[in-house]
């Protein structure tokens, strides 16, 4: 046991001590872990459906193991602030459902056969199936949120799927043209990723408080948060082999190119910048063509430079959080802001 602080000398109370970070996610999951469950019953019953192909497609979704950093977000940042109840639910069922319906589009979209470790549902039941299945998805959480007039919860969460398809469209747009820089792929990144993060610390925080000041600033923590969590996503795509379940090589078969990439490219000699793009931009990339690419990129310090990025935002993002009273909710969202750019899925 550490020995209690001394008395203070004006004899005030001291601030309650701040409880030690959690760093996995069954830790950080804790301080919530009745509310994930109330949150599981909404996310469940808005995936039930009547009809046969639907409802054998919703399951298999149903069982695959996602992370739920979402709705842990929204709980967390809802506690932040008040007790937690069913607004704060129906918030977290809505962003899982949103989350899940552009996850099956974006499958089908990157041509991935793969996701959470098992077939994507395009690769099992083809395009249509994996397109109307989002559909579906986006309709159940718009009428969850409607049923109970949540209409500013669904507000903020409706932008930012107009942003999540933006940035989409946006990434398509450069894949094509290969002219991506630096300010363009964060721009992506905020829109695809950042977006939906913060629309979740937002309408958490919204959830259980009026302040406006404390809402804004978990909103501005979930935009910086989502980067760094788009750039440790990113990152994966040069681990050398398949990892967090899903198909590595994919963003360069695509012709995605992310900020590992355009740094190295910045920084390389013209002629090699010339090679690089050579092979980029061709349409069926062997393995030697990958590996070639992730060996540039290494060599030009473009991973150190990602890495070193997602670092600096997980860092402002934390920041966010200081002003805040000591908690068990703050120590999570502090240990999820350190998870998020350790993890390996
Ligand atoms: C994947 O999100 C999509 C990105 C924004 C990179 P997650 O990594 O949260 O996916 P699941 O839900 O845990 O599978
Ligand atoms: C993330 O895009 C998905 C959305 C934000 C819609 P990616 O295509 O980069 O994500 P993964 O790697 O397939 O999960
Ligand atoms: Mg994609
Ligand atoms: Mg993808």
């Amino acid at each position: 046991m550490p020995d209690a602080p001394p008395p203070s000398v004006d004899g005030s109370a001291h601030a309650p001590p701040e409880p030690p970070i959690p760093t996995d996610l069954a830790a950080i999951r804790a301080p919530v872990a009745d509310e994930l469950s109330a949150f599981r019953t909404y996310f469940r019953e808005a995936m039930r459906a009547d009809q046969f192909l639907l409802d054998k497609v919703t399951q298999y979704v149903l069982r695959q193991k996602g992370k739920r950093i979402r709705p842990l977000l929204v709980l967390l940042s809802a506690q932040l602030f008040g007790p937690v109840g069913e607004p704060s639910f129906r918030a977290a069922a809505l962003v899982e459902l949103l989350h899940t319906a552009t996850l099956v589009h974006d499958d089908v979209v990157d041509e991935a056969d793969e996701r959470r470790g098992v077939f994507s549902v395009n690769a099992l039941w083809k395009n249509k199936v994996a397109v109307l299945l989002g559909d579906f998805l986006l309709s159940r959480g718009l009428l969850l949120s409607l049923d109970h007039q949540d209409y500013d919860i669904l507000h903020t969460l409706s932008d930012a799927v107009r942003r999540m398809s933006e940035g989409e469209l946006l990434q398509i747009e450069k894949s094509r043209l290969l002219d991506i820089d630096e300010a363009t792929y964060f721009q992506i990144i905020g829109d695809k990723t950042a977006s939906l993060i913060a629309a979740c610390t937002k309408s958490g925080a919204v959830s259980t408080t009026d302040d406006d000041t404390a809402i804004e600033r978990m909103r501005v923590f979930g935009e910086k948060l989502g980067r760094a969590f788009q750039i440790r996503d990113d990152l994966f795509d040069y681990a050398g082999a398949d990892v967090a379940g899903k198909p590595m090589g994919i963003d360069l078969q695509e012709k995605k190119m992310t900020l590992p990439l355009i740094y190295a490219l910045r920084e390389a000699p013209s002629a090699e910048r010339k090679r690089i793009l050579k092979i980029v931009k061709k349409d069926d990339k062997d393995r030697s063509d990958v590996r070639a690419v992730t060996a540039f990129v290494k060599t030009q310090g473009g991973i150190a430079y990602a890495r070193q990025q997602m670092t600096t935002l997980a860092a402002e993002a934390r920041a966010c959080l200081d002003d805040l009273p000591p908690s068990d909710a703050r120590a999570s969202l502090i240990g999820l802001t350190q998870y998020t750019i350790r993890r390996t899925r």
